[in-house]
């Protein structure tokens, strides 16, 4: 277990954000809006899959796994806080969340499922999907460098901590003997709602904004997600490892987000353990 700290980042998110903040790219802007819409629920889930789990463990081990899932839950319900922030402005502008009701309606039905192993299994899913993303921001800090200074640097500090934090889940689940079937199940799930669920918020937003048919839009589309950077050109690998019999979350890069906060130091400040 690597140790994670939990940081407060130093950023004003109290101030209302612009439409189109991401130097008035109206696809990557809804891109990354839709992306946030879906992160208060989601982390919610991660840090009650995580409790769940440990203390599933027998106690030896729980001790063990205590502090760090603690600083795990640290670092999500900070993303979590600040996402809210960050969605309460969007509401502001008129967009409507309904990814997170869809989430919501999902996780809701899990709790049919009495192994707390599935609501774990769909956590190490869904953060290999988010060290994807973070990978793809960090390696290409040009696609925010129109952005205002601190929605760039909460979307690179949010990367660096899912790389920081991206074997928790996995290592917790293999401690509670999880089964390689259900991870790679719960991957295939995972992925075919997650992506349904980005397309369809994305085009929420600019259908709002009146973007949805506009040639440059789906111009902006191509370049984000299939272009030579974009993010499905670059993730389909990524997302294919995650199936190999060997697999394991440390395999992934994690220069980018040591050097990111090593860094911006003056942006963060490490929360005090207790
Ligand atoms: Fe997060
Ligand atoms: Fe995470």
């Amino acid at each position: 277990m690597n140790a994670l700290t939990v940081r407060q980042l130093l950023i004003d998110m109290k101030t209302p954000m612009g439409r189109d903040w991401n130097g008035g790219d109206a696809f990557s802007s809804a891109l990354f809006n839709a992306l946030s819409m879906s992160f208060p629920v989601g982390e919610q889930f991660f840090m009650d899959a995580l409790r769940s789990g440990l203390s599933a463990l027998p106690a030896p081990e729980q001790a063990a796994w205590k502090a760090h899932i603690q600083d795990f839950v640290g670092q999500e319900a900070t993303h979590r806080r600040l996402h809210d922030l960050y969605n309460q402005h969007l509401k502001a502008l008129g967009y409507d969340n309904h990814w997170a009701s869809r989430l919501k309606h999902r996780f809701g039905r899990m709790d049919r499922l009495k192994d707390p192993r599935h609501k774990v299994a769909v956590t190490v899913a869904t953060e290999h999907l988010t060290t994807i993303l973070a990978l793809w921001i960090l390696q290409h800090p040009h696609m925010l460098a129109q952005a205002p200074h601190r929605l760039r640097q909460m979307w690179m500090w949010h990367a660096s901590e899912e790389i920081e934090h991206r074997c928790t889940a996995f290592d917790l689940y293999r401690a509670l003997q999880g089964n390689e079937l259900w991870r790679k199940r719960w991957m295939r799930v995972v992925s075919a709602y997650f992506l349904i669920d980005l397309i369809r918020q994305t085009c929420q937003h600019l259908r709002h904004d009146g973007q949805l048919l506009k040639a440059s839009t789906w111009r902006s589309a191509r370049h984000w997600l299939l272009g030579e950077h974009g993010l499905l050109r670059l993730g389909a690998s990524h997302w294919r490892d995650f199936f190999h019999q060997d697999f394991h979350p440390r395999q992934m890069e994690d220069k980018p987000a040591q050097q990111w906060l090593a860094q911006h130091q003056e942006l963060w400040r490490a929360v005090a353990k207790t």
